[in-house]
This record gives structure tokens, C-alpha cells and sequence, in this order.
């Protein structure tokens, strides 16, 4: 598929998505967030591909959603692009692989929901986060106040969507929203070597361990801890449970086979 507002390639089993829309900073319009709904479908159902990095072109990693499509968006309008935005940030945090945001650079209202809903999120230098919606008079509505408070808590949630203020890399990092900061020049780099390095881990547990992580986020710790039960025990009945500990005890690396 030819994408115009994105670039995807996949090199050796990682699934590299770079927003290519950098004259409007990578601004959510509808075509970017439909290509981004036909990438992740397509990463969703190809097997080859083990882990996904997301990330921008130019100076921005997202700086939003559109404001130029907002501006007169009436109620009903504002709700379902809420909507078709979310459907596509939930399908990211549910893919059964890992993925990453490579943020090279603004990470704004829509940009810093969309890193949010990876799995980890990776800074360069340059990166700048925020939630700035309220200075348009509308509030984080691709997730961002949900995901935001159950990220750094809802005092620091709050503190960023009241104000509107913009954190580089390393308050981002302090808070817990980024979890590394690198270089701005080994950004993909650095990624890809974390992303590299999951590879080599038995991919099932690696899977489950975001299932459990994800949903066990939404449930009480009794229920939470259930679910972790049932997804190790799954996890034991693996050949790669068996690969795994052999190698350990045969002072060897696993080969893992996802089975
Ligand atoms: C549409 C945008 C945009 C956005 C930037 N542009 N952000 N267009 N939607 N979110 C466009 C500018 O209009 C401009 O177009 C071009 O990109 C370059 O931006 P500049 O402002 O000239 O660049 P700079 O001076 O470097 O400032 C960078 C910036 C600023 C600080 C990131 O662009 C900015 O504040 N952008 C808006 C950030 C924001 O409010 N995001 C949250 C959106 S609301 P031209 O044509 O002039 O070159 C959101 C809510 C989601 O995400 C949920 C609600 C539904």
C-alpha cells in the first residue's frame, strides 16, 4: 500500500511508522488518522512483523489534531473524530506486539495521547510534551486524560491539561511519562536496539505480559492477580517455557520458537 501521510517500511521484523505529514508538524488530519487505522490493521494481521516503532518526520512527532478540520467542527462532529481516533490508539495499546514512540520532537495534545497509547515511549532531546487543548477551549479527548492520569497520576495529569504548558525530555522522563531520553541524533537507533533486544525474548510471555499489564491496569488487584495466574499458567504450557529454562540451566541462549 502507498500511504501519502505516512511512511511505512518493515526492516527484519520491525514495523517502522514515521508520520509524514511534516508541513502541518504531523497534525492528525483524517487521512493521516486513516492511513494510521490501515497501517496498524495491517500490522495487526502480519505475522512477520514483531514489534512496531512509531515516530515522526521534521521537527514534530505529532503537534495534535487538526485544528484547521476542528475549528468548525460542531458537537456531534467533535465526537466522532474523539471516537475514530480513539478506536485507532485503543487497537495500538491492544496489538499483540510491543511498540514503541520514538519522539524525536513535539508530542502535542492528539501527538502526546498518541505516544501514550505505545507501550513504551522513547524521548530524543528535542522532544517536547503536552496537553494544550484547554488553550482552544476543548480538553484531551484522544485519551489523554485517561491515560495521562493512570501514567504519572492525576496530580501531575492535572497540573500539564490546566495549564498548557509544555515539558522537554527530561521533565517528561522525571515524571514517568518518558521512560528513556537519548540523543536526538540515535533516536531510531536507540528504538530499535530496545526493540531488537525484546525480539530475543520468548515472544508469548512478552505478549501476555502486556495483556496482563494492560487489562490488569483496568481491574481490582484481586482480579488483576487472577488474570496474571491464568496468563502464567498459559505461559507454562509453552515449548518456549521449556527452551527458555534448558537454556538457562544449560548455560546456553533460548531459541525461542513462539510455540
Ligand atoms: C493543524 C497545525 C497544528 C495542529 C501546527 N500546525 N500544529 N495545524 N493542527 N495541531 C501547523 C501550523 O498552523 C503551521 O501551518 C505549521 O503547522 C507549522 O507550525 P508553526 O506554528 O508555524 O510552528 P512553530 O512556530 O514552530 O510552533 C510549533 C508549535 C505550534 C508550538 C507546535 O505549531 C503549536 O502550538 N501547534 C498547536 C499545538 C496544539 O495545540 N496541539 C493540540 C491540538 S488539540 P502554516 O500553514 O502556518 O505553515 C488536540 C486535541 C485532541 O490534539 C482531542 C480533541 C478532539
Amino acid at each position: 500500500t502507498n500511504y501519502e501521510n505516512l511512511i511505512f517500511e518493515e526492516k527484519d521484523g520491525i514495523g517502522f511508522i514515521k508520520m509524514n505529514r511534516p508541513k502541518a508538524l504531523n497534525a492528525l488530519s483524517k487521512e493521516l488518522l486513516t492511513e494510521l487505522q490501515q497501517v496498524v490493521e495491517y500490522v495487526e494481521k502480519t505475522p512477520s512483523i514483531k514489534g512496531v516503532i512509531i515516530t515522526g518526520e521534521g521537527k514534530a512527532f505529532v503537534a495534535g489534531a487538526d485544528i484547521s478540520l476542528m475549528v468548525n467542527y460542531n458537537s456531534e462532529e467533535g465526537r466522532s473524530y474523539c471516537k475514530f481516533a480513539q478506536s485507532i490508539f485503543n487497537r495500538i495499546e491492544n496489538l499483540e506486539k510491543p511498540v514503541i514512540a520514538a519522539v524525536n520532537g513535539y508530542a502535542l495534545g492528539g501527538g502526546c495521547e498518541l505516544s501514550m497509547s505505545c507501550d513504551i515511549r522513547i524521548a530524543g532531546e528535542k522532544a517536547m510534551f503536552g496537553q494544550p487543548e484547554v488553550n482552544l477551549g476543548i480538553i484531551p479527548c484522544f485519551g489523554g486524560t485517561q491515560r495521562l492520569s493512570r501514567l504519572v497520576g492525576t496530580g501531575v495529569a492535572k497540573t500539564l491539561i490546566f495549564t498548557a504548558d509544555f515539558i522537554d525530555a527530561q521533565e517528561a522522563y522525571r515524571i514517568g511519562l518518558a521512560n528513556k531520553v537519548v540523543p536526538q541524533d540515535s533516536l531510531l537507533e536507540e528504538a530499535e536496539k530496545m526493540m531488537r533486544k525484546i525480539m530475543t525474548k520468548g515472544p508469548i510471555a512478552v505478549k501476555y505480559g502486556k495483556v496482563a499489564i494492560n487489562k490488569g491496569y483496568n481491574m481490582s488487584l484481586t482480579d488483576g492477580l487472577e488474570l496474571e495466574t491464568d496468563l502464567g499458567a498459559l505461559c507454562f504450557a509453552t515449548e518456549d517455557k521449556n527452551e527458555g529454562m534448558k537454556a538457562f540451566l544449560e548455560k546456553r541462549e533460548a531459541k525461542f520458537s513462539e510455540k
